[in-house]
């Protein structure tokens, strides 16, 4: 066969095809630009000479030193002499030996691209398919690629048709040499997400995987492999991900001879699909992406990729309204009466939308019943959600509201009258999961049930806006279909079909994706809903490593983030109110979950103020370009923000872990603006209540006045004297762009016990600050 080679370039990235002799797909390259008139030939590989145990392709054809074991190769697979890991496994009537030549290439007008029952980003630079045939098992595949070029993103999945059994397809299959590479991903738990670690890769293989049900909170579906050497902001980093909310597995395996074998899938645990005549099976996109500009030029990909061809407009990029959530103010606790005081509240402090969480349905006091069937508890809410939403509506908010609708409870009338649509294994006790089951979401009744169901109370009240919650894992894997084999796939795809209804019949609601906080934090997710709330963990210290570590590859647009009260419910940890805020405001999705009614007149003009300063940045958040910056710090600080552009304007958070006396010279973290500009950098003004020097303050204070006694309390619920007990500094430079660019700033000392002065700052442990930078007029 001629020789033939596929190329497709992105802005800044080249991934290169070759046909070879024999036709099969080898992938020669993927990394930086090359040049145009690049010699492909060059990336061959060039050993000609089989090693002492390999397998020749076949002694009858061009080369007996052919052994795909040594080859580079676009799909992976068994029995002609590759060992390493296949990406399609296919028992046809031949057994497991699969061979795939090259039939043809074609690029394809990208309005022709088939959504397949999979969420279908928007707006691709190209498409090309390529496709192949396998004669030993007589089935064929379809390579798709869609190309993102300014995003410097390439998707690619897999359309395989075939009689016989498939028990795994990968959507890609990238095999590169090892250039030193390491692994960034993530780990985690319910309250407890996105956990960074590295990994150094050793031969072998090493898999992140999940069987959960949803993509979970054990391992987000992205990972990072880059050099080890590689900085926030140079060296080659891939970025990998997958469009889809189910289990996956991804693997990289490292040879005996320094390649890697990468692969991204449904997971192949637990999956198999029979195919028959004309059968076909579709596997989700998989998303590559490479930068030279280390893990913040990934980043940037990919939040490129996911805010101009994911997330529905017009949500990706603008501003959403400051949220009030009920959730951790009231828990199950409330009526109407309540829900209109916070509302109140709510719009004294410039706070633009109200939602109702968890509770508002019959059955629905404590987390034992009540889901799937909808119906307003009126002994909470008499006058029902219309009520409620006209009253907010009346003070200039939005309404928006909870719903679990994957769900049903054991105590439901659907459950009575179809049991069958719960996912339990007949004669067996089911495994219960927050004291509730999964709806059969393969199943197209239930499908039918879940959007008519949401769509009613849609219609019953002004909702704009819905958080759509997950709580439980899958169990007891048992569909009415007794399709056991793709459960997962077809729960998830089913999950899709319903998403696509409600969006395109809702197109105006703003859509926030739950479960129990990031257990199906996704792209196939933020297809279709507009945020996620990233954990149930609302503590603002802990929510920096989250953001920051999804921040990686998702755009801050896409997270939500409450200010909670304190001591918070999860850690009992005790943050000030400013940096509860500055944390939560970098975030897409910014509000409040807590009893605005228990907050002290000083909280409420900070709130206002902050609300204001929210309004005018909240944009700028969601839209700037996103950096996590390197501290010069020994202690746990972390540093991210925005800049714009044009570089004229920044918004930089550093964030303090715990405190420690050890006096630091704190210095603004290198940020890449212009060069020959000036700049002003400013805080907000930074409050400590002299309260938090506890005993110390026996030294100022006259003898009577305890820090924790009567006087001062009073004084802090006093309109305005509660100003009188507060400590205020605030930070204010003007510095070049060279001095900024080197990361010599100096700034305000912290509290190191002996003294306090106007440039100290003395919230210690897990406090952040809030740079506000701008390029200053000549
Ligand atoms: C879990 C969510 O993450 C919470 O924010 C809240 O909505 C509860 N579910 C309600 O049950």
């Amino acid at each position: 066969m001629e020789q033939k080679y596929i190329r497709f370039d992105t802005l800044n990235s080249t991934y290169v095809l070759r046909v070879n002799e024999v036709g099969h797909l080898e992938n020669l390259y993927y990394g930086p630009l090359l040049a145009s008139e690049e010699n492909l030939t060059q990336l061959f590989h060039k050993r000609d000479n089989m090693l002492g145990t390999s397998t020749g392709y076949d002694a009858s054809v061009f080369d007996n030193a052919y052994s795909l074991d040594a080859r580079f190769f676009e799909v992976g697979t068994a029995g002609k002499g590759d060992y390493r890991k296949p990406s399609i496994i296919f028992l046809s009537d031949n057994g497991y030996s699969q061979d795939y030549k090259f039939v043809s290439f074609n690029t394809r007008k990208v309005s022709e691209v088939t959504a397949e029952g999979f969420p279908l980003p928007h707006d691709a630079s190209k498409y090309y398919e390529i496709e192949m045939y396998c004669a030993i098992s007589n089935s064929t595949i379809y390579l798709d690629y869609l190309i993102f070029k300014e995003s410097d993103v390439i998707l690619r999945r897999v359309r395989f048709s075939g009689i016989g059994r498939l028990e795994k397809i990968s959507s890609f299959n990238l095999d590169i040499v090892n250039n030193n590479y390491e692994v960034f991903a993530t780990y985690g738990t319910w309250g407890n997400e996105a956990h960074p670690f590295t990994h150094k890769l050793m031969p072998g293989v090493f898999e992140l995987q999940t069987n959960a049900g949803p993509s979970s909170n054990r391992h987000n579906p992205f990972f990072l492999v880059k050099e080890q050497d590689a900085t926030l902001n140079s060296g080659i980093v891939y970025g990998f991900n997958l469009i889809y909310s189910g289990p996956f597995s991804a693997t990289i395996e490292r040879t005996f001879d320094n390649r890697l074998r990468i692969q991204h899938g449904i997971n192949d645990d637990l999956f198999a699909k029979t195919l028959q005549e004309g059968e076909s099976f579709v596997t989700p996109w998989g998303v590559l992406t490479t930068s030279t500009k280390g893990e913040n030029g990934v980043s940037q990909n990919f939040h490129h990729f996911i805010q101009n061809h994911l997330v529905r407009s017009p949500f990706a990029k603008s501003a959403r309204p400051i949220l009030l959530n009920n959730w951790e103010g009231t828990y199950f606790d409330f009526n109407a009466k309540k829900l209109k005081y916070l509302i109140d509240d709510a719009s004294q402090l410039g706070i633009e939308l109200f939602v109702l969480d968890d509770g508002w349905f019959i059955n629905r006091d404590d987390d034992r019943g009540g889901l799937s069937n909808y119906e307003v508890n009126k002994k909470k809410l008499p006058g029902g959600l219309k009520e409620i939403a006209n009253y907010a509506n009346k003070k200039g908010m939005k309404f928006g509201l909870w719903f679990e609708p994957e769900m049903i409870s054991k105590d439901s009338k659907l459950y009575e009258e179809h049991p069958e649509y719960a996912v339990m294994i007949p004669d067996v006790s089911p495994s219960p999961g927050r004291n509730q089951y999964s709806l059969d979401l393969s199943n197209k009744d239930v499908q039918k049930y879940i959007i008519d169901n949401v769509s009613a109370v849609l219609e019953s009240a002004n909702i704009e806006y819905v958080k759509w919650d997950y709580n439980r894992n899958l169990s007891d894997f048992y569909p009415s279909s007794r399709v056991f084999e793709s459960f997962f796939y077809d729960y998830t795809k089913g999950l899709y079909a319903i998403l696509e209804v409600l969006m395109n019949k809702y197109p105006t609601i703003l859509w926030e994706g739950c479960a129990s906080g990031g257990n199906r934090f996704d792209l196939g997710i933020l297809s279709y809903f507009d945020q996620i709330w990233v954990s149930d963990t609302s503590d603002a210290y802990e929510r920096i490593r989250m953001h920051r570590t999804l921040a990686k590859a998702y755009p801050l647009s896409v997270m939500s983030g409450h200010v909670s009260a304190i001591p918070n419910h999860q850690l009992l940890r005790n943050i000030p109110l400013q940096t509860r805020f500055n944390n939560a405001f970098m975030s897409g999705g910014f509000g409040y979950e807590l009893d605005l009614a228990k907050l002290t007149p000083l909280n409420k003009k900070f709130i206002s103020e902050g609300n204001n300063i929210a309004k005018l940045f909240s944009e700028f958040v969601i839209n700037g370009n996103y950096y996590e910056f390197k501290t010069n710090s020994q202690k746990e600080k972390y540093s991210y923000g925005v800049i714009s552009e044009d570089k004229k304007h920044a918004l930089v958070l550093v964030s303090n872990g715990s405190g420690s006396i050890l006096p630091e010279t704190l210095t603004l973290p290198a940020l890449p603006l212009l060069e020959e500009a000036f700049y002003e950098v400013t805080t907000m003004e930074q409050i400590t209540d002299i309260g938090s020097f506890g005993s110390l303050l026996k030294r100022v204070l006259p003898k009577f006045i305890k820090y924790d006694g009567p006087i001062i309390n009073y004084l802090r619920k006093r309109k305005s004297t509660e100003e009188l007990i507060n400590i205020k500094v605030q930070e204010n430079y003007v510095a070049s762009g060279k001095l900024l660019r080197s990361g010599k700033l100096s700034l305000y000392p912290e509290w190191t016990g002996t003294g306090v002065g106007p440039t100290t700052r003395s919230g210690i442990d897990f406090n952040s600050v809030l740079y506000f930078i701008s390029i200053k007029d000549k």
